[in-house]
């Protein structure tokens, strides 16, 4: 297979000048740079052509520039691009009616709207102290909720996310996720794993450090996004529910990631049998146009009038573009996921019988996780051999992200096609085998350029 000379002197070009004036904050996956993009491919400003099965993290869900999506947003433009939370629009509040019909919950949804997903998790923390008076809550070790004060207290999936923020919001505790495949604590013989998470919340945490009436949430991830692609073992969510009920505690799920039909149900909640209280949600909601949702059960929603806002919410782009996302999901991309997803999944089992470095892999529609290890034993993760896949992929025309300590995250387009699919996984089979043969990736001028 052809691999390219990367990245090329155009994109060398522009990568110097952004290390001038663009914060080094970002982090910066290896040097691509973005030209144009139609439904899975992208082209770099040299003109090579790429698959993207990143989606701008899980963003770009219809694909990119999506002709629907597209035509939607110009002819909002041509109409008004801004008006501001203080006044009232219709596409806005068409936009909360369509939450409403496809919430994960029976009860009536009210929703507000964000710029991003750190601002729906901030909203639901502020919405869940508000509505129970309570100040605590519990978070996830492995968790990601955003980068904002509050949300950065509950992200736990890397140090580098709190070193040098101290002190950062009080108040959350962090328990283990329900990660059947690294599991922390011993569970009881035939007990589910998920079961054994919750015991140990009801009694570690509630039991010894955190009194149950002062708690006003759980905030949880569905499914783990950039802590790995993790799915929680099945017993999780019902234990976790029925103890939130008991306990007259809030769940609050984010859904930023795993949201919006990627799984393929609206909502990856959805797949465990319960009702949140409050749900958070970007990413895929707009195709790639800024905008979050947080939205709960009306009867929690009880905040006055100026208790909580933003001047960028509800902005008509982002509500069009929105309401075009949902309908297209609605009306085939979703179930195209489904599809595409256990195709993807049978490919990627196959491969597994033929490379000893892939632990496992997992996934529910197009949120997919493909487990990197150094022996299937002992499971210990090999993020080297993991960042080498990545980069060799890249070489050869496959954008792909990692997660978690040795996770490659597989998330093409809802409306990633067949062909697309395989000419993807005959790159990632390559990329795997020779980065098990050792061989070191062709791109660090360009890192040398980036630094
Ligand atoms: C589950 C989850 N929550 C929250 C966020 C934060 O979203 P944003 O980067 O839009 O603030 C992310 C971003 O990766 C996420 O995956």
């Amino acid at each position: 297979m052809k691999t390219m000379n990367l990245p090329g002197p155009k994109a060398r070009e522009i990568i110097k000048r952004d290390a001038e004036v663009i914060s080094p904050s970002y982090p910066r996956g290896y040097p691509f740079v973005m030209d144009h993009g139609k439904g899975t491919e992208v082209w770099d400003v040299d003109g090579n052509r790429f698959l993207d099965f990143a989606a701008g993290i899980a963003v770009v869900s219809t694909g990119h520039s999506n002709p629907k999506v597209v035509k939607a947003i110009q002819e909002q433009a041509e109409k008004f691009i801004h008006i501001s939370s203080d006044f009232y629009h219709e596409k806005w509040v068409e936009l909360g009616e369509k939450i409403n019909q496809i919430a994960p919950f029976q009860e009536e949804a009210v929703s507000f709207m964000t710029n991003s997903g750190t601002e729906s998790v901030e909203a639901a923390i502020k919405l869940a102290r508000h509505y129970t008076g309570a100040t605590e809550f519990i978070g996830f070790l492995g968790a990601f909720h955003g980068r904002t004060m509050g949300a950065v207290t509950f992200t736990a999936s890397k140090p580098l996310y709190h070193r040098d923020f101290y002190p950062l919001m009080s108040s959350v505790v962090h328990a283990p996720y329900p990660d059947p495949y690294r599991p922390l604590l011993v569970s009881k013989p035939g007990e589910d794993y998920g079961v054994t998470v919750v015991h140990y919340l009801e009694e570690q945490v509630l039991g010894h450090l955190l009194p149950p009436e002062d708690v006003a949430g759980i905030l949880v991830e569905p499914i783990q996004g950039e802590g790995g692609y993790v799915i929680p073992s099945p017993g999780f969510f019902p234990a976790l529910r029925e103890l939130c009920d008991r306990h007259r505690i809030l769940l609050i799920v984010d859904e930023v990631q795993s949201g919006m039909g990627r799984t393929g149900k609206w909502w990856a909640v959805e797949h465990f049998g319960v009702e949140p209280d409050i749900v958070c949600s970007a990413k895929g909601i707009a195709s790639g146009v800024p905008l979050g949702v947080m939205f709960a059960k009306k009867h929690i929603v009880t905040w006055q009038k100026g208790a909580h806002g933003n001047t960028y919410g509800g902005n008509p782009l982002a509500c069009t573009a929105a309401l075009t996302t949902m309908d297209l999901v609605e009306n085939g991309y979703m179930q195209n996921a489904v599809e595409m997803g256990a195709y993807t999944m049978k490919i990627l089992e196959e491969m597994m019988t033929r490379h000893p470095s892939i632990g496992q892999v997992r996934g529910l529609g197009l949120m997919i996780g493909m487990e990197f290890v150094k022996d299937r034993q002992t499971r210990e993760p090999d993020f080297k051999l993991r960042d080498l896949v990545v980069d060799h992929a890249f070489l050869r025309g496959l954008l792909l992200l990692g997660c978690g300590s040795s996770v490659i995250r597989i998330t093409p387009p809802l409306n990633v096609t067949r062909s697309e699919i395989d000419q993807a996984m005959e790159i990632l089979d390559e990329a795997i085998q020779i980065s098990e043969d050792g061989v070191e990736p062709k791109i660090a001028e360009a890192e040398t350029v980036a630094a």
